[in-house]
């Protein structure tokens, strides 16, 4: 899974730009919503620096700004640009593949997480092991499990998150489009 980032850093690439689905938590990150990403939880019981140090790569990298502040406010610049709504958020990161039962997503909640997913935190800590600079978004497919509008129980499927990608598609393009035209070089 970090094959990719560390191959990009390894080929010169200062900044990593990440994207993926996940499950709305906190009231109002209904599906459709792009969430900025904030901070995150690596959940996932595991992480990719586990064993002997990568060359290139710090043995305990700091994660207290995992994502770039100046990004963030360059997103925001061309979300505003765009009427583009963009909250920021926690993003919680777990293994999966299955998803979650209502009562994980309480305590997710309760751990202060936004969003949830099974992606993403990988990448992320391997970029900030090499230095890079990260931006990234959640494109919000579907309300985690047990906070369904409340007019039906909400079943999750993988079908309702590749179409709510697909539809959704346009704006996030539009927006990374954007911000890759505006990144210091
Ligand atoms: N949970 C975990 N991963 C996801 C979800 C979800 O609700 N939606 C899209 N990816």
């Amino acid at each position: 899974v970090v094959a990719p980032a560390r191959n990009a850093a390894a080929l010169g690439a200062r900044t990593l730009l990440v994207t993926n689905a996940a499950g709305g938590i906190s009231p109002g990150l209904d599906p459709g919503t792009i969430l900025l990403l904030d901070d995150h939880l690596n959940l996932m019981g595991r992480n990719p620096l586990v064993g002997p140090a990568t060359e290139g790569e710090l043995r305990f990298p700091d994660m207290s700004a995992p994502y770039d502040p100046a990004f963030q406010e360059l997103a925001e610049e061309v979300a505003a640009e765009m009427a583009l709504p963009l909250p920021r958020g926690v993003y919680s990161a777990v293994l999966g593949p299955c998803y979650e039962t209502p009562a994980e997503v309480r305590f997710l909640r309760t751990l202060g997480a936004d969003a949830v997913g099974m992606s993403t935190v990988p990448e992320v800590i391997t970029a900030r092991a090499r230095g890079m600079r990260v931006l990234g978004f959640s494109l919000i497919t579907n309300r985690a499990a047990g906070l369904g509008t409340g007019l039906e129980t909400t079943v999750l499927n993988h079908q309702e998150v590749l179409e709510m990608g697909q539809a959704a598609g346009d704006k996030l393009r539009e927006l990374v489009s954007t911000i890759l035209t505006r990144l210091p070089e």
